[in-house]
Order: C-alpha cells, then sequence, then structure tokens
C-alpha cells in the first residue's frame, strides 16, 4: 500500500486506507450453512468500497454515497442494533466486535444493489472491518462480520455469506464445508453465464422466519443427531411433520451440492440445471421458504430457451432467483462474474 501519510502535504495525516469486498450469489445449498451442511457460493463482481482515514476522533464516520445520513459510530459502541440511520448498524456491529484502537473517517460507495439478496450487508461489513484495519485469515474475518450481523440485525444467519465475501476466487464457485470451515475452489465452465433476477419482493419477515427454520434444523438435530450425517432413513423417523420436512430438505440439498460439484467438475451442465430445479422444489415444499413470485420467477425463466436452471438464492421469504444460462439467453437481471474476496488496496 502507499503510504500517503509520509507525502502528504498536511503534515502527519494518516495514510489514506481502501478496502472492498463482494457481495455473492449462492449456486446451491441453501439453508445448510447453519446446520454444518455443504454450501456453493461464489462471490461476485459488484462490491463496496471504503476509503479513508484514521483519526484521533473518538468515532467512526462514513459517508455512503447511496445514504442521505451519515453513519458516526462511537468507538466504545455498546448496543449496536440502537443505532440509527439503520445501515450504521452494520458499521456498529463491525466496530463493536473489531474494537479498533483509532477512530476513522472516510466513504463508502457500492455496485451491489441493497437489500436484493446478494448480500449487500456482507459487503458493507467486510469492508468496513479491512479499512478499519482487521488483520488475519478470511475465516477469521467472516466470523468477525457474522457476529457483527448478528448484532446489527438481531437475525442468527449462518457464515456463508461473509465466507463468500472474504474467501471468493476469480472463475470459481467456492464448495463451504460447515463442519470445517473449509473452501475448496470449483472451476465455473467457460461458456456458461450466471444471471440474477429480482422477484420484485423484498425480502418480508426474513428475521423471524430464518429463526423459526434454524430452530427446526436444531429440534431435528437433537432427535437424529448431526444432520450433515442423518440418513432419510432416520429424518423419516422424526415425529413432529414440521421438523421432519425441514431436516429432508437439509439432508437432500447437501447431497445436490456434492452432485452438482461433481456435474461442473465433468461439465455436465444441464445435470447442474436440473439439481437447481430440485433444490428450489425442496425450498418449496420442504422449506416452505419460497413465495408465489419467486415460483413465477423460477417457473418462467426456467421455461426460457437457454436457460439451464434456476432457483431463489439466499433466505427466500423474497428477494432474487439465480439462473445458470447460456451466454446472452436472458435480457435481464444481473450477469455476475465469479470474483476475488475481500481485499485492501492502495489508494492515489
Ligand atoms: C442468508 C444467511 C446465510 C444462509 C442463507 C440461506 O443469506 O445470511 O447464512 O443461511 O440465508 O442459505
Amino acid at each position: 500500500m502507499i503510504d500517503h501519510g509520509r507525502t502528504d502535504p498536511r503534515a502527519g495525516a494518516d495514510a489514506l486506507v481502501g478496502a472492498f469486498a463482494p457481495g455473492r450469489v449462492n449456486l446451491i445449498g441453501e439453508h445448510t450453512d447453519y446446520t454444518g451442511g455443504l454450501a456453493l457460493p461464489l462471490a461476485i463482481d459488484l462490491g463496496t468500497t471504503v476509503v479513508g482515514r484514521s483519526t484521533n476522533e473518538p468515532t467512526v464516520v462514513l459517508r455512503s454515497a447511496d445514504e442521505p445520513d451519515e453513519a458516526c459510530v462511537p468507538l466504545d459502541i455498546d448496543d449496536p442494533v440502537g443505532v440509527t440511520p439503520s445501515w450504521a448498524r452494520y458499521v456498529a456491529g463491525i466496530v463493536h466486535e473489531l474494537t479498533p484502537a483509532r477512530g476513522f473517517r472516510g466513504e463508502v460507495t457500492t455496485t451491489v444493489p441493497i437489500g436484493r439478496g446478494l448480500s449487500s450487508s456482507a459487503a458493507l461489513e467486510l469492508a468496513v472491518a479491512l479499512a478499519l484495519g482487521f488483520d488475519g485469515p478470511s475465516t477469521a474475518l467472516a466470523e468477525l462480520a457474522q457476529r457483527g450481523e448478528h448484532l446489527a440485525s438481531g437475525v442468527p444467519c449462518g457464515l456463508m455469506d461473509q465466507l463468500a465475501s472474504a474467501s471468493g476466487i476469480d472463475g470459481h464457485a467456492l464448495l463451504m464445508d460447515f463442519t470445517d470451515g473449509s473452501v475448496e475452489p470449483v472451476r465455473v465452465p467457460d461458456g456458461v453465464a450466471i444471471v440474477v433476477v429480482h422477484s420484485g419482493e423484498r425480502r418480508t419477515l426474513v428475521g423471524s422466519a430464518y429463526a423459526d427454520r434454524r430452530a427446526s434444523c436444531e429440534a431435528a438435530a437433537r432427535a437424529v443427531g448431526p444432520l450433515r450425517e442423518a440418513s432419510l432413513a432416520a429424518v423419516a423417523t422424526i415425529a413432529d411433520p414440521v421438523v421432519r420436512r425441514r431436516a429432508r430438505h437439509v439432508v437432500t440439498e447437501n447431497e445436490r451440492v456434492r452432485r452438482v460439484v461433481d456435474a461442473l467438475r465433468s461439465g455436465d451442465i444441464e445435470a447442474v440445471g436440473t439439481l437447481m430445479v430440485e433444490s428450489h422444489e425442496s425450498l418449496r415444499v420442504d422449506f416452505e421458504v419460497s413465495t408465489t413470485a419467486l415460483d413465477a420467477l423460477v417457473d418462467r425463466l426456467v421455461a426460457t430457451p437457454g436457460v439451464h436452471g434456476a432457483r431463489l438464492t439466499g433466505a427466500g421469504f423474497g428477494g432474487c432467483a439465480v439462473a445458470l444460462t447460456e451466454p446472452g439467453a436472458l435480457d435481464e437481471g444481473w450477469t455476475v462474474r465469479p470474483s476475488a474476496g475481500a481485499r485492501r488496496f492502495a489508494v492515489g
């Protein structure tokens, strides 16, 4: 990084720092991360940038190009969820977890559509953490940002979004195993496009419904042991029919992730598409996180010539669908490229 502090005409000024973190889209492996399962997201070529410098003020002050009001977070913040404006809660969650020694003043810009299910909040969290001086492995960065997200939003999210943003690899999807936090790159073959299309519905009730799904998975694990190792025969013995269906989604979804990885490696894109559609069905029927708008969108995408498969992506309850297509098959949404993960960069 260039140390502007040494050449800055304002002698003694701190160096300008730049940090960038991408959003993510999940190809398959939905609602598996918090059960120690498998997922296959990728970091995308849309992301959030923070540029600024340390100060001797007792606050982190960030101005966003997309928000009317700035975030001004005291270094000793103890209750991120009460902070206003609401976007500042994510900054506050990171300040709370990172406990930076010095203040910071900077600007935030983003190319991630905000609140659309492409992990704009994870991108903000990671970019802020890096700008404020986080130094450590990508898993630790992701875990810190996840703790910040829990504090900021109150939603007990898993690690997938933050880990995808932290550990993205150009041209690759990321096979994540949440039993040990490992990430294995899986090349996305040339000649396929990944397109994300919004359903038109903002995600609603995502907090309580997400926590409810997570609680059902925990109930299932109490009945049959870790879902990652559970067989469908064991799942069939779960007495509560709702808990049984939730568990069946998780067990079958882990298997679909394995099969998608095999299919990508052997170049069988049609098989990937079929498994994506099966994932959507499982999320619709067994996990019950789809909506009428998402179902209609997936049906329409799958019926479009050149589309190999599509499914809802992210938590559900609104938000986006992801489609795997021949290049140019869809003229809507965001065509995203698997991209590198969060990083600091030189400013100047
Ligand atoms: C949200 C959460 C993730 C994950 C997905 C569902 O994006 O933040 O941790 O659980 O939902 O797969």
